[in-house]
């Protein structure tokens, strides 16, 4: 398994407030959120009810002003957006919200259809491009009922068939697949894999179902107003193939070695640059991704490298095991990604592991300082 390139980021919540109501019944909802996800991916937000889930859905998505924070979507600022500029934004959304707004006057086409008259679709086609939507949600059979004679879970599918038609750069969807059988609810959680991975559309989905957690990318927990959690499913699996390769982390479980993934950062460097300087206060240990870096002494006026370390390779667990300064530097022969614990954690997992603990003290014995 290797390690996927960093994609552009595509949705930026930074120290996201958020109140409802006046004077004395003003009430703060969300607290501080800080999210940031990139293009293509998956993210599937849970929690309990009332927890924010969809106040946050709907800030990112236009429908409510932003009142404390910052909220960047493909990089355009949204506090303080002017209502036109809104408006644009919106339509490279795909919103699947609990109350879907079928036009009941129009059939299942016609409202997948106004859809695809917002784009440059040649006029022509659009019947075409509609029905292909709607066979995709599985309701080709459908497409000329009015919405009051479809069942609740067609009409989901409908407003999923009229958010999806014209491939937005984002999907917002809450619930998406609360009133759906399993088919139906498969079909949709597909389509919405194939855009991420064909289209590069970045995905958000409140949901409780746990037949799509499948699809995730990540998963983010919120409670009580606060993004309590976030957890990047395919780079945990990434990273715990890396520690793998480490003989501390070897004997770990997955389920230890998850926990230890899922607490560290991916950071990059660039050629020549240090990552560990001799002299500094050492407070994090690294586990090499890719690339190579050098380890270099200084020792009587002179530096000399003495060892290369390339992916799987670790280091910078000496300070922290000895609450000593680095004793070595570190520097990227090429540009590096690594993944890195912070001291806190680092030890924390040498106190619950006790394999780790006692490997770790060899590996102090074989290095020395
Ligand atoms: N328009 C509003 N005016 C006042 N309070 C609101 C409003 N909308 C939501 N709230 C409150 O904000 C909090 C968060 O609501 P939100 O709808 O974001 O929760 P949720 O996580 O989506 O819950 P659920 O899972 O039940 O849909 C709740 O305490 C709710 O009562
Ligand atoms: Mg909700």
């Amino acid at each position: 398994m290797s390690l996927p390139p960093p994609r552009e980021v595509a949705i930026q919540v930074s120290g996201l407030n958020h109140h409802f109501g006046k004077g004395e019944a003003r009430k703060q909802v969300l607290f501080d959120n800080n999210l940031v996800v990139r293009r293509g991916e998956i993210v599937i937000m849970t929690g309990p009810s009332g927890s924010g889930k969809t106040t946050l859905l709907t800030l990112i998505g236009t429908l409510r002003a932003i009142q404390e924070g910052s909220i960047r979507i493909n990089g355009q600022e949204l506090a303080g957006l002017p209502p036109p500029a809104q408006v644009l934004m919106r339509r490279d959304i795909g919103f699947i919200f609990q109350a879907h707004n079928l036009l009941n006057a129009l059939s299942a086409r016609q409202n997948v259809r106004m859809a695809v008259e917002l784009t440059a679709t040649p006029r022509g086609d659009y019947d075409r491009v509609a029905d292909a939507m709607l066979d995709a949600v599985g309701l080709s059979d459908r497409a000329a009922y009015k919405p009051r004679n479809l069942s609740g879970g067609q009409r989901q599918r409908v407003a999923i068939a009229r958010a999806l038609v014209n491939r937005p750069r984002l999907v917002l969807a809450d619930e998406p697949t609360a009133a759906l059988d399993k088919d139906s609810g498969a079909n949709v959680v597909h389509l919405l894999r194939e855009l991420a991975n064909n289209h590069g559309t970045t995905v958000m989905i409140v949901t409780h179902d746990s037949r799509i957690i499948s699809v995730a990318d990540r998963i983010v927990n919120m409670v009580d107003g606060q993004i309590v959690s976030d957890v990047r499913i395919k780079e945990t699996m990434v990273i715990c193939a890396i520690l793998r390769k480490c003989s501390v982390f070897k004997e770990m479980s997955p389920s230890d070695l998850t926990d230890i993934a899922q607490k560290m950062t991916e950071e990059h460097f660039a050629e020549n640059e240090d990552i560990v300087r001799a002299g500094d206060t050492g407070d994090k240990f690294y586990v090499i991704a890719r690339g190579t870096t050098n380890i270099i002494i200084e020792s009587a006026g002179t530096t000399r490298a003495v060892a290369k370390l390339g992916e799987g390779d670790f280091f910078g667990e000496v300070a922290l095991l000895r609450d000593q300064p680095r004793n070595a530097t570190v520097t990227c022969r090429e540009p590096v990604v690594v993944y890195s614990l912070s001291k806190e954690n680092f030890l924390a997992a040498m106190k619950s592991h006790k394999t780790f603990d006692d490997q770790m003290s060899n590996m102090l014995f074989t290095r020395g300082g």
